[in-house]
């Protein structure tokens, strides 16, 4: 078995894969809030413990324009500044 890349499962609670919270990103979810609304990921039973996956992608897609390699998680669970703002 390779690396799972893309399908490699983001939200264990929802099953929301990183490839789905992705497609929310680039379609204009630019908000952690805009990611739960969209795709599920983040509001599971387990009270949003992948959020902190959730906020590094979206930090680093607001910087950069593109997803990263590998997913740093983020364990102090802040929400990501909007660039900008
Ligand atoms: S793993 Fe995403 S809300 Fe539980």
């Amino acid at each position: 078995m390779g690396p799972k890349k893309k399908t490699e499962i983001i939200c264990r609670c929802n099953n929301i894969s990183r490839e789905t919270i992705e497609e929310a990103i680039r379609n204009g979810a630019h908000t952690l809030n805009e990611i739960f609304d969209t795709t599920s990921a983040g509001v599971g039973p387990c009270g949003g413990s992948c959020r902190r996956k959730l906020g590094p992608l979206l930090e680093y897609y607001l910087k950069h324009g593109e997803f990263p390699e590998k997913i740093v998680e983020d364990m102090t669970g802040k929400e990501p500044k909007k660039a900008g703002s």
